[in-house]
């Protein structure tokens, strides 16, 4: 709150002596724009607030048949149909609901009912065998239930493994504050299980492959295994906290083996580097995906942290320049703005599903990253530009150099000032674009900004929320990011969790002329399952086909064999086959054609 004061009272003092001195122009911009951005967030957070009550159940208005505690994604029932809860949408939006009552912004008691309604909906759903599994078998990845509890059953796109990690991360932010105010009882017998069930799904499962937040890629993806780091590494000290720290013994190794592969999905080349959002699909990578990471990853207490992708490292701002210049040509209503305009922002810049239009909640979370990005540099009195973030800088000082600068110096005031008319200017973008009963849809039309797709999207509202609260400098707890770095043979092998062993994959498989027999699999090494790019066996040992692939060592790893004639493509039936990976040496695997 105090630095943003100090903002607005420095953008004052700075209007007046521009003012005085003749320029007018900019600062006032700036004032103007300040004082529209407060008045649309006066109004559109109570809006966003009742907009997402009415769609949590048992008595939300707009959601009736859903279950105590249950999140429906949007009242809308026909293209698209959202009347479902997903374990992604629920999670984020508790989150968001739970730091409302464990930072006192909402205190009521309607409000502790509904969080608690949420924890017994959640261990339900849980519990609910579906078509990824049982409990124990791989349920908890699936990724949406019917609204009064049971399983959808039809086909979507499977497992998607974020969502155990957000809620886990939901009720750890709730058992943190439970404990804190003498309710350990709750903590460790209610929501601990619960947590501990997500928690060990995460820890034994998050090198596997995933479809991504976007239900659309089935490969690896960084929000997914940024929110799982984040989620064991709380989960840790949360378990330390309550004294069972003996039953997650396996949780340390797999978070730092987590936090180095997060590092391979850098991409370094090209003019604009960036943070590739999947390791398959056959898109630039360019994606919210990385930018919802970022704000979803976010530590106060991490400072500028590159290797967690804090708002502020450089990496994440060199990504958030990409990521929003890439819809500079691809919306019309973005043609002609100036540099340091708001960009209309969607999921992706090659995205056409129900039109492919820029979403408020990426557009909301470019704001949200900036203002984080700004709470640290104050809080921490400095910034620092480095070689990867000067592009970024240079949107708003075309001369600046590489360096660091205090919050004395007028380099800094500059930026920052800067920089927080250029998050506003993103609020200001979505205000345009709100109807005037607050109402946030999913998307707003790429060429004139009208509101499209499911209405009353409950995300929506929630990223509103909740980037109002990082603009207002809301305190959020930290999650032990501080300090973490990954292991030197990590940093010079991004790609792998280190070690890597030889194996060798024979199969018994009877072909005919000009068939021939491949493979594709879980990992990196084996193409993430992409059949196009599947490794040819050789058949030199005939009717045995043999490949050796150098692959992670001590990782569960999922493949199928592929044969293939011409343009004829025949995957193994299923289940995929499964094994881990030795710790070292050499390994032979021996397998029959299915
Ligand atoms: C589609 C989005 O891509 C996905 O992230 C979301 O979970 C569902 N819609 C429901 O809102
Ligand atoms: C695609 C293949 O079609 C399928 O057979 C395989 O099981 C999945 N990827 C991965 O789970």
């Amino acid at each position: 709150m105090s630095s943003f004061r100090r903002l607005l009272g420095f953008t004052m003092l700075l209007s007046w002596v521009v003012t005085t001195l003749g320029f007018v122009g900019v600062a006032q911009q700036v004032v103007a724009q300040t004082s529209s951005v407060d008045a649309y967030i006066a109004t559109e957070s109570p809006a966003a607030k009742a907009g997402v009550l009415a769609n949590i159940g048992p008595s939300g208005a707009k959601c009736q048949g859903a279950k105590a505690g249950v999140v429906i994604a949007s009242p809308s029932n026909t293209n698209p149909d959202y009347v479902f809860t997903w374990t992604r949408d629920s999670s984020l939006v508790f989150k968001m609901l739970i730091d409302q009552y464990t930072l006192a912004i909402d205190s009521s008691a309607s409000l502790r009912t509904l969080i608690d309604q949420f924890v017994a909906a959640e261990a339900s759903l849980q519990q609910t065998s579906n078509p990824s599994g049982l409990i124990s078998t791989g349920g908890l990845g699936e990724p949406k239930f019917n609204i009064d509890g049971s399983a959808f059953t039809g086909p979507w796109g499977r497992p998607q493994r974020d969502g155990p990690a957000l809620r886990a991360t939901a009720l750890i932010t709730y058992a943190n504050w439970l404990i804190k105010n003498s309710n350990t009882t709750f903590a460790e017998s209610t929501l601990w299980p619960i947590i501990k069930l997500d928690l060990d799904y995460v820890a034994i499962n998050w090198n596997l492959t995933t479809f991504d937040l976007w239900e659309e890629i089935d490969s690896s993806s960084f929000f997914t295994t940024a929110v799982q780091h984040r989620a064991l590494r709380e989960g840790i000290t949360l378990a330390n906290t309550l004294g069972v720290s003996s039953s997650v013994t396996a949780y340390p190794t797999q978070a730092d083996n987590i936090l180095c592969f997060l590092q391979s999905f850098w991409h370094p080349s090209g003019s604009m580097p960036f943070m590739t959002a999947n390791t398959g699909g056959g898109r630039s990578g360019i994606d919210a995906n990385t930018v919802l990471a970022s704000i979803h990853t976010f530590d106060p207490q991490a400072g500028c942290d590159s290797t967690t992708f804090q708002p502020c490292s450089d990496h994440a701002l060199a990504n958030l320049l990409a990521y929003t210049q890439a819809f500079r040509s691809v919306y019309s209503i973005n043609a002609n703005l100036a540099s340091t305009a708001a960009l209309a922002t969607g999921r992706y810049p090659e995205d056409v599903y129900m039109g492919g239009n820029p979403w408020y909640l990426a557009t909301f979370a470019v704001a949200e990253q900036l203002y984080d990005a700004l709470e640290v540099w104050n809080s921490q009195g400095s910034l620092q530009v480095t070689s990867l973030s000067q592009p970024f800088f240079a949107l708003f000082d075309s001369s600046i150099a590489p360096g660091t600068f205090a919050s004395s110096t007028s380099t800094f005031t500059t930026l920052t000032t800067a920089i927080k008319a250029y998050a506003d200017s993103y609020i200001a973008l979505a205000a345009k674009f709100t109807p005037s009963n607050g109402g946030l849809a999913e998307q707003y039309s790429r060429d004139d900004g009208s509101p499209l797709s499911a209405v009353d999207l409950t995300w929506s509202y929630a990223s509103a929320l909740t980037v109002f609260e990082a603009r207002s400098g809301t305190k959020f707890a930290s999650w032990g990011a501080k300090g973490l770095t990954v292991s030197s043979q990590c940093a010079t092998n991004a790609g792998g969790n280190g070690e890597t062993i030889p194996v060798t994959f024979n199969v018994d498989a009877t072909t005919v002329l000009g068939e021939n027999i491949y493979i594709a699999g879980s990992v990196n090494a084996l193409q993430d399952w992409d059949a196009d790019n599947a490794l040819l066996l050789s058949s030199a040992n005939y009717p045995i086909w043999s490949i050796t692939v150098n692959l992670p060592a001590n990782t569960i790893v999922q493949y199928k064999y592929i044969r293939k004639d011409g343009g004829s493509v025949t995957w193994e039936s299923d289940p995929n086959n499964q094994f881990t990976t030795n710790g070292s040496g050499a390994q032979t695997l021996n397998d029959s054609w299915r």
